[in-house]
């Protein structure tokens, strides 16, 4: 069943890059307390994440801010390597954190799971995006390859502001 409005994030851990390599950190780590943008995109540096999904994140960054939004998070079932390569080629420091989730388990304990088998990309992530609320899903949008739309930051700040 797909994870929907209302819902808690279930237990998961997720990646990412320090000074020390990768560290794991649970769902209360990422989440708790705080209120946060989430997306989640079916690969790094694939053609559409690289040209809109992620880079609309980093330019409405200070707009989610003044939204009240204290975290933007991009996910991805990838490694913590290819997330942090990639946020360095997309200049998302201080304004997106990329955050790895290299065994889909998040993807597939929401129902949010993607087979890109087919095109050599085996289980990953369902295009989708969140805001969360200490750990309660608040509103969330999916979408299939190859658009950013619905997913995309303009729409969750056209989200934010009606709310
Ligand atoms: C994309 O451009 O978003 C994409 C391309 C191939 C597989 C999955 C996503």
């Amino acid at each position: 069943m797909t994870i929907s409005v209302g819902d808690r994030l279930p237990e998961a851990s997720f990646m990412t890059m320090t000074a020390d390599g990768p560290n794991k950190l649970s769902t209360a780590d990422v989440f708790a307390g705080k209120t946060v943008a989430l997306f989640a995109v079916p690969g790094a540096f694939t053609p559409t994440c690289s040209a809109s999904h992620l880079p609309g994140y980093v330019q409405h960054a200070d707009a989610l801010r003044e939204k009240g939004v204290d975290d933007i998070i991009c996910i991805s079932v990838n490694d913590a390597f290819v997330m942090t390569a990639w946020g360095i080629d997309q200049n998302v420091e201080g304004r997106v954190r990329m955050v790895a989730e290299g065994s889909a388990l998040f993807a597939k304990t929401t129902g949010l799971e993607l087979d890109l088998t087919e095109r050599g990309l085996g289980m990953r992530s369902q295009r989708f995006s969140m805001i969360v609320e200490n750990g309660v899903v608040k509103d969330i949008a999916t979408e299939d390859p190859p658009t950013a739309e619905a997913t995309g930051a303009e729409a969750m700040l056209d989200k934010i502001a009606a709310a």
